[in-house]
């Protein structure tokens, strides 16, 4: 019998490469991972993709500040989105970069065909941009005539020939096309948005710019080589030649996309130039474009110059990859902002994972082990447990429904509804007093109730927190996979006689924040209890451990020392602290050391102070020394460590 097996296409946007990744990056990421898990154990053949965007005046501007060539910036940052995925353990199957050749050639094969189609003419550009946002602005949209409206930073008057697309002459299509899809945009408040935008009118599109050349040129057919595209045109159509348009159309069958996640700043670029541009190109649109909230930091937006950007990799190897994944899912609902706070985190480990799931296999291990020598057999259980059965079963059967309407926060709510069935089912019963009258059978039965609702939980759990719930799986006896994802979670089977492999807590509880340096800088203040009790030792007030963690102290390597034209006190370095890019640091110390014996040394970083500038240069950190009346000496490592190791 032929089987043609249903295909499934996840993308995530792709990200700049003029920053490093923050929370933000990773929650779209982790997201669209959780929906290519789900979509795999449920037996679809499915395409995750991800990947960088690179064009653009944007990044040209970043690397030339930075001094270095474009392509070789890119492909640093490039690399460290990569390598956190690698991390994380991101599913992706292809990572697409724009810089690609084979994705610059579907562009062009793009560009060609909306062209001779009519779609694009050429005329001339006179308006705002913003390079920031890497998007042109009618003036009556600018704040101040001069700003911004959405990220209020200056914008610069352009003016130059440029290629138009006719979006205008998509207007009554698109409608048409949000109006006889009402999910084709989640949630469905934001496709209302985008309906009021597009009947307030759209204006032809420009796509390429002169200006500079940090882009990919014009199809050769159309012979105009002054011209690069826009960054948006080039961006998007990644989703497509990622999968072979243009080139050799290898994976095309994947497209329509069945879910393109986004965060709701780029729904404009989504929901109605992506649509648009496919239409034009005679390609079906995707079934669904999902646009999550925005994370902030303590109620603010996160940004460099803040110092308030969340490093995700900090997160996870300090409170554990899988509990960041589930807290980020569980915390905010699709769509709306969250805002990211240790306490929070803390408490969704200690009270979700740790007393509700931890908790139950825990008395799961101990009910065995004390009176069935860790046996485990689900014989009876419909004898005696059908009632809980039934309700488990039920939670159950409304979970797929709530993952791919991106009701994520809902899907886990509504999964934990059988831990509950379980644990009240302990209280209830109790296989201690069972056990006491003499009634084994019942409280094997208990415990095989128990085995099975975690097993089934660990595989609907399985897509957001996969590490977890393997290992919940291998101490159970059973693998994850789509043929027990069919057996055990969709269907009402039990699981088999087995025998329990104990395994060591899994949510050990959390007492304190475990990353002093990313708690919110008004906690460096102490409070009034703080301050009645504070202590002295010869004259030194005393601090705890957690207000000394609130400096981040770090080993950095001199890749580059300059002295300070006309200044007698400073030194102009680089410091490599292990992040994506050098630090540059003035510090006041040629009077004691030249640049050429900084040069290639290590130094001990304070790297969480506010930048500073000193004779208008920027600082970005402060080094450690010892000065008495016989000068000033560096506190370096006592042996070579790497850059970026934390001291403390
Ligand atoms: N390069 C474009 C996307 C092109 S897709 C064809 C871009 N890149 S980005 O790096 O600036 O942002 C990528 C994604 O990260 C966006 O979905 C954006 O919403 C998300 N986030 C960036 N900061 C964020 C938060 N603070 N919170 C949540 N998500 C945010 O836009």
């Amino acid at each position: 019998m032929l089987h043609t097996c249903k295909k499934a296409y996840i993308t995530t946007p792709i990200y700049y490469v003029n920053d490093i990744a923050h929370i933000g990056h990773a929650y779209t990421t982790i997201i669209a991972d959780t929906l290519a898990r789900y979509s795999r154990l449920s037996g679809l053949d499915t395409f995750f993709l991800t990947g960088t965007d690179e064009h653009g005046q944007k990044i040209e501007e970043a690397a030339k500040q930075r001094g270095e060539s474009t392509q070789a910036y890119a492909d640093k940052i490039s690399a460290t989105f990569k390598n956190l995925w690698d991390d994380f353990d991101i599913s992706y199957d292809k990572f697409i970069r724009t810089t690609d050749a084979a994705h610059m050639q579907g562009v062009q094969k793009a560009f060609l065909k909306m062209y001779e189609n009519g779609d694009i003419y050429k005329d001339t550009y006179k308006g705002h941009y913003c390079i920031s946002c890497e998007t042109f602005f009618p003036t009556i949209q600018l704040v101040d005539d001069e700003f911004c409206p959405e990220c209020g930073k200056s914008t610069t008057i352009v003016e130059e020939e440029s290629y138009f697309f006719k979006l205008s002459a998509y207007e009554d299509k698109l409608l048409a096309w949000y109006n006889d899809n009402p999910d084709c945009i989640l949630p469905r408040s934001k496709r209302n948005e985008v309906i009021r935008f597009v009947e307030g009118g759209l204006q032809d599109l420009s796509i390429t710019r002169t200006s500079f050349d940090w882009g990919v040129k014009l199809p050769s057919q159309i012979d105009d080589p002054k011209h690069v595209m826009y960054v948006w045109l080039d961006a998007l159509m990644n989703y497509v030649t990622a999968l072979g348009y243009g080139t050799d159309d290898a994976n095309m069958d994947y497209w329509p996309a069945r879910v393109q996640l986004i965060g709701k700043d780029i729904l404009r670029f989504h929901a109605i130039y992506w649509p648009a541009f496919l239409m034009s190109l005679g390609l079906p649109l995707p079934k669904h474009i999902a646009a999550h909230g925005w994370w902030t930091r303590d109620g603010e937006k996160m940004s460099k110059s803040k110092g308030n950007v969340v490093n995700p990799k900090e997160v996870a190897d300090a409170y554990g990859l899988d509990n960041f994944r589930y807290f980020m899912l569980r915390e905010v609902p699709f769509g709306g902002d969250g805002d990211f706070s240790q306490k929070a985190l803390i408490d969704r480990i200690n009270s979700d994972l740790g007393n509700d799931l931890g908790n139950l296999l825990n008395r799961l291990i101990g009910m065995s082990g004390k009176y069935f020598e860790g046996k485990v057999d689900t014989s009876d259980v419909a004898t005696y447990y059908q009632s809980e059965l039934d309700e488990v079963h039920a939670s159950l059967a409304k979970l797929e429904p709530l993952l791919f309407e991106m009701q994520i926060h809902r899907y886990l709510e509504e999964l934990w509804r059988p831990l509950t069935v379980a644990n009240k089912a302990i209280d209830m019963y109790q296989p201690w007093t069972l056990m006491k009258e003499g009634k084994e059978k019942e409280a094997m039965a208990l415990n095989g109730l128990i085995a099975t609702i975690l097993a089934k939980v660990s595989i609907m759990l399985y897509p957001v927190m996969p590490e977890v719930c393997t290992k919940i799986a291998s101490s159970l006896h059973f693998v994850i996979d789509h043929h027990n994802w069919t057996r055990l979670a969709k269907g009402t089977t039990l699981l088999d006689t087995f025998t329990l492999e104990k395994i060591d807590p899994l949510f050990p509880r959390i007492e304190e924040p475990l990353l002093t340096q990313i708690e919110p800088q008004d906690s460096a203040k102490p409070d009034k209890k703080q301050k009645k009790t504070e202590e002295k030792t010869e004259g030194i007030a005393l601090i705890g451990i957690d207000q000394f963690f609130q400096t981040s102290l770090k080993v950095g390597t001199v890749i580059e020392a300059n002295e300070v034209p006309k200044s007698k006190k400073l030194l102009l370095l680089q410091v490599d602290v292990g992040e994506a890019t050098p630090r540059q640091i003035v510090a006041g110390i040629k009077e004691w050391y030249s640049a050429e014996e900084m040069l290639d040394t290590q130094v001990c970083v304070v790297a969480n102070l506010k930048p500073a500038k000193l004779m208008g240069l920027l600082s970005q950190g402060m080094l450690l020394a010892a000065k008495d009346e016989n000068g000033l000496c560096m506190i370096r490592p006592e042996k070579p460590k790497t850059a970026g190791t934390p001291i403390g």
